[in-house]
């Protein structure tokens, strides 16, 4: 099983470029990964198709619960009632800051990545907004990406058809006022974690920069 030792936390605010990047450092180096922002997209999926209100906490949690109780870590992760673009839509994409910053669904998002984690038998790159400071404090290595929310949208825009710029930007700027500024857990660089503004870089470029860190600190194994 994995051990702390062998976790690469990659954090950032949404369309920072955490997922492209991820892939790449996956594919290079054997990694195992994981989008953790899929597990809060699940939650906030089966509420709204349960259609409980998103302040009745209590009913969220008690999902939570149930969700990891009737299908196990690793089901509740693959969840076959929601594909991936079902996840992505505008109506999940809306709700899930909501659903994210209710400790109760933290606790269990948490324990979730982790068990996750110790279950995989190569090292793994974990994506999210508190892998860095909350579920792996400890993680030898551990990136921040971040961009300006123009960029940002600007990325978005383009990287999907029939999507409004002003539309994504205010998205955008609305999300990470939420992810910033919840009491758990909040979006915040971890204090030993490489912080890449990539608003002016290439793709290539952050990758390249990425591989270099991973690789030094490989070599002090
Ligand atoms: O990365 P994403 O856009 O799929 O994340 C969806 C939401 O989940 C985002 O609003 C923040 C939340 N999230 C979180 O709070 N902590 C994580 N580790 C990952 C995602």
């Amino acid at each position: 099983p994995t051990t702390t030792e062998t976790i690469v936390a990659v954090d950032g605010p949404a369309a920072a470029g955490k997922t492209t990047t991820s892939r790449v450092l996956m594919a290079i180096f054997g990694l195992r990964y994981l989008e953790s922002g899929r597990i809060y997209r699940i939650i906030a999926a089966e509420a709204l198709r349960r259609n409980l209100p998103p302040d009745d906490i209590a009913a969220i949690e008690a999902l939570c619960e149930e969700l990891l109780s009737e299908t196990g870590p690793n089901t509740a992760l693959a969840s076959p009632r929601h594909t991936p673009d079902s996840l992505r839509s505008p109506a999940v994409t809306g709700l899930v800051p909501g659903v994210a910053r209710i400790p109760g669904v933290r606790t269990h998002a948490t324990a979730l990545i982790r068990q996750w984690a110790a279950d995989q038998a190569a090292p793994c790159i974990i994506e999210g907004r508190d892998i860095g400071t909350a579920v792996f404090p400890a993680a030898p290595v551990k990136f921040y990406l971040n961009a300006t929310p123009e960029v940002r949208a600007e990325r978005r825009v383009g990287q999907e058809s029939g999507l409004s710029y002003p539309a994504v930007l205010q998205d955008i700027l609305r999300r990470d006022y939420q992810d910033t500024t919840r009491a758990s857990a909040p979006l915040i660089p971890a204090r030993d974690a490489i912080e890449i503004d990539t608003t002016d870089l290439t793709i290539q470029q952050v990758i390249h920069r990425m591989a270099t860190a991973y690789r030094a600190r490989r070599g002090k194994d």
